[in-house]
Parts: structure tokens; sequence; C-alpha cells
């Protein structure tokens, strides 16, 4: 694929091409008249260069009227990020056709799964995805909590990673902007980097989590022991969820922040963590 090939018209009046770098002022301005404080301006540069299913760009009249990223990740799971169509040019298929190609073009790179996250009371998307064939399999809302003097968890060990991953194992890994199936590398990788924690006897974790702390950025205003993932019996998540919040003091950062399925929530809540905003996020997928 040269990625500079355009797609036959899939509707009156537009075309589907990958970005070049040079649309970075349409998408800019493209963005900026749906959200003015968007991401995608600021990752336009890695994503036009990101090979990994590319970002793509709707085009009428050499004007960006939409855009949308593919990332397809490991070889078998594709992510649909960052869609918008011109407000000026809804309602014509364009979206639609943004998700066809990107579909198409994740099953020719090897995808069987593809999935994409949107605010729950995004309307539009929702019907879009259900007409697509995509079905709702997880809610995640943000929460955060103050450190606190509580002992930190202890970390897991290299012995302990097939216990770990028959905890965790079936979960979505949410990473920066993606979210895939969790790996046994995951946990590896996260075991040797020391940001692997558990509650339980040596040898017998009862709750796993991995946790890394972040610096503050311009998305994340505070700097953060970021959870991204916990699993094992609920009454011991919740005490490694408490223990997670000793070692946001350790770490030295100003919150410890999970974005947590549905079915966590209330632990969430009893180990002390508060939501930070009161919209939840849905997760999408539908295998290809
Ligand atoms: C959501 C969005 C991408 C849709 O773009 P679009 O080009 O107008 O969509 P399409 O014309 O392809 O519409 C396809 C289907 O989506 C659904 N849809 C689109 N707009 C809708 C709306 N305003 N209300 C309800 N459903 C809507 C419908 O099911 C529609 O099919 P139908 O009209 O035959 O029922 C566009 O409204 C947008 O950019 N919104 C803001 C950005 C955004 O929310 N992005 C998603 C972030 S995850």
């Amino acid at each position: 694929m040269t990625g500079r090939r355009t797609v036959p018209l899939v509707a009156e009046g537009f075309s589907i091409r990958a970005a070049r770098p040079s649309d970075k002022r349409g998408v800019k301005a493209l963005c900026a008249r749906i959200w003015p404080d968007d991401y995608v301006p600021e990752v336009f540069d890695d994503w036009v260069r990101d090979r990994r299913g590319r970002l793509w760009v709707a085009v009428a009249a050499e004007r960006v009227i939409g855009v949308a990223k593919l990332t397809v990740m490991g070889e078998r799971e594709a992510w649909l990020h960052a869609l918008r169509v011109d407000p000026d040019h809804r309602k014509r298929g364009v979206a639609t056709a943004l998700l066809a190609h990107r579909l198409d073009r994740a099953r020719r790179l090897g995808a069987r799964v593809a999935r994409l996250d949107t605010a729950e009371d995004n309307v539009a998307i929702h019907r879009l995805m259900s007409r697509n064939g995509f079905r709702r399999v997880e809610r995640i809302k943000y929460y955060h909590a103050r450190p606190t003097s509580d002992d930190p968890p202890r970390l897991v060990r290299a012995r302990e990673l097939a216990e770990a991953w028959r905890l965790s194992r079936g979960r979505l890994f949410h990473e920066d902007y993606v979210a895939r199936a969790l790996a046994r590398s995951d946990i590896a990788r996260a075991i040797r980097r020391r940001e692997c924690f558990a509650v339980g006897p040596p040898g017998r974790p009862s709750a796993v989590a991995i946790a890394a702390a972040q610096r503050r950025s311009r998305w994340m205003g505070r700097s953060r022991l970021r959870i991204r993932l916990v699993a094992g019996a609920r009454s011991d998540v919740r005490e490694l969820l408490v223990a997670l919040r000793g070692q946001a003091r350790v770490a030295r950062v100003d919150r410890a922040g999970i974005a947590p399925p549905s079915e966590l929530w209330s632990v969430v809540s009893a180990a002390g963590y508060r939501r930070r905003w009161h919209e939840a996020m849905d997760v999408f997928e539908r295998r290809l």
C-alpha cells in the first residue's frame, strides 16, 4: 500500500485517502469546528507517520471534511479512533465511509477484531456502531483518589507471572489512545519494570494491578499513579486499591487514578476513589 492511493468515490462528492503532512492545517481547522480543545491536532504529526493502520481523511473539493485513525496492534486487533466529520458535511455517509474503509483495511492487515470507545451519550456514534454490527463490551468511568499513608502493596515477582496472568487474562488493557486485549507479555513487562503490584501471600497473589507514575501533562493537570489494570477477587481488589493509594504517596504523585469497567465501580468507590467526571465511556467491539 502506498498510502497515497485514493479509494473510489464512496459517495457523491468526496473521496478517502491517507492523510499527508500537508493536511495538518485542514485537520486542525476541522477539529476546531467540533471541539476547540481536541487532542487530534496535538497527535497529528505522530499519527501521519504511523504505519500501523494510518490516519485517513475524507476530502471534498480538496478540503478535508472528515478524519479518522486506524491502529492495528499486534497482528489481530484494530482500534478505530478520532472520527470527525465537518458539521457542514454530515448525514451524507462520510462517517460510514470512513468506518467501512478502516474496517476493510484492518481486515487486510490481519485484524480479527475492531474496537473503539466513545462517550456514553454520543448518540450518533452509538447508532452508527449498532448499524454496523458493533456491540458494547465495556463501560468505563474515570476515578481518582488522594494518596494516603496506607502501606503500599508488594511487587509481583517474576515467578508469579502465571498466577498474575491467570487472574487478569481476558481483560482489556487501555493504553494512550487505544485499548487492546491484555497479553501475558504485558504482565511480564510490568513485573520487570516494577509496575506490577499484588496482595496475597508470596506465590499466591489474590489480586494484581499494573500501575505506573505519570508526571503532569496538558491533558492530565496533576501527576498520578495510573492504574491501568486491576484484577482478582473483589475484596482483594479493594484491599489492593487502598494499598495503591499508599503507593501514590511513595511515588510522590498527586492522585491515584483508574478507569475501571462498570463491574468494578462499587469496589473502586469502596476503596475511597471518587468519580472525576460523571460521563462514562463505552467501548464497542466487532469481529472482523
Ligand atoms: C458522529 C459523526 C462522525 C457522524 O458523521 P456523519 O458523516 O454525519 O455520519 P453518517 O452520515 O455516515 O451517518 C451514519 C449513521 O450514523 C448515525 N448518525 C449520524 N449522525 C447522527 C445524529 N446526529 N443523530 C443520530 N444518529 C446519527 C445514523 O445511524 C446514521 O445513519 P442514518 O442516518 O442512515 O440513520 C459526526 O456527527 C461527528 O463528527 N460528530 C462529532 C465528533 C464525534 O462525536 N466523533 C466520534 C468520537 S468517538
